[in-house]
């Protein structure tokens, strides 16, 4: 087999959580690019269909789906709809999350209904639709592959009002080890991308400061700052099996920053 085929993902039905996002329509995209077929789930109905529009534009087959997938119950939902329209589901990609710029507290003062926020936002969010998905993935017997999205948070502390934020980063990579663990024997793989900034709307007003930009830049190794294109190699070597011996793994995509700390 040419090697560069086991990347692609002909007859896969992938999963996009949060896939009106910046990232996880980027994700989509690239994921339909590669032969998929395309669920895309956000809480957003207009970004879900946005999303959606583009994917089937770049001529892959793509459901746009509502769903608030903090919820059990909605995200069990969102896997029922998936498997009911494509007829599977083997890919998981968990692309909901963020928040953090817009609650920043100094770490002593750090307060509940903000931590709880952060918290639901990335860690329930990937929790729920990782359950969801990996118990019809474990009923279909056919493996899967799970990617959760990380951050260099969960490896680096920063002097700003993280700390929630740092916390749930923390806890994906952590349970991206315990599911790669528990879920081998099932044959699904569980892995995530950590990235650092990614030119994002989420980070917009961080990397509109000029002087944050540069001294952000000259961090850098690479000497610029992530695009949401820059994560499309890692997600489809995840979700493919390019990887298929891989599993319970976090890249770090972030331009050579964390190699300097
Ligand atoms: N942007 C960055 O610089 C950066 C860096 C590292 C990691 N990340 C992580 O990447 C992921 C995606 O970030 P992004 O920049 O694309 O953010 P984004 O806000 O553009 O995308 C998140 C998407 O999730 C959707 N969403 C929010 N709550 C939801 C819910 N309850 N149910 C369903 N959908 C919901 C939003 O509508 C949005 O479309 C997050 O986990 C974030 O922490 C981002």
């Amino acid at each position: 087999m040419n090697p560069v085929d086991a990347f692609r993902l002909d007859g896969k039905v992938a999963l996009v959580s949060g896939g009106g996002g910046a990232i996880g329509s980027t994700i989509a995209v690239g994921l339909g690019g590669a032969g998929a077929r395309v669920v895309v789930a956000d809480i957003d109905q207009k970004l879900a269909d946005a999303a959606a529009a583009k994917v089937i534009q770049a001529g892959a087959e793509c459901l746009a789906l509502a769903a608030d997938i903090t919820n059990e119950a909605e995200a069990s939902r969102i896997v029922a709809a998936a498997v009911e329209h494509f007829g599977r589901i083997d890919i998981l990609v968990n692309a909901v999350g963020g928040g953090a710029g817009k609650v920043l507290f100094e770490a002593q003062d750090y307060p509940r209904d903000a931590w709880d926020w952060i918290m639901e936002l990335n860690l329930r969010s990937t929790l729920v639709a990782t359950q969801a998905a990996v118990r019809a993935m474990i009923q279909a017997g056919s493996g899967g592959r799970v990617v959760n999205i990380s951050s260099v948070r969960a490896q680096l502390g920063i002097d700003s009002g993280y700390s929630a934020y740092v916390a749930a980063k923390g806890a994906i990579s952590s349970l991206t080890r315990q599911w790669a663990t528990e879920w081998a024997k099932h044959g699904i793989t569980v892995n995530a991308i950590a990235p650092t900034f990614v030119d994002t709307p989420q980070v917009a007003t961080l990397l509109g400061d000029p002087a944050f930009r540069a001294g952000l830049v000259s961090r850098v190794p690479l000497g610029r700052i992530g695009e949401t294109n820059d994560l499309l190699g890692a997600v489809l070597f995840f979700a493919s099996s390019a990887s298929s011996f891989v599993t319970g793994q976090i890249l770090t995509i972030d331009g050579g920053l964390t190699a300097t700390q």
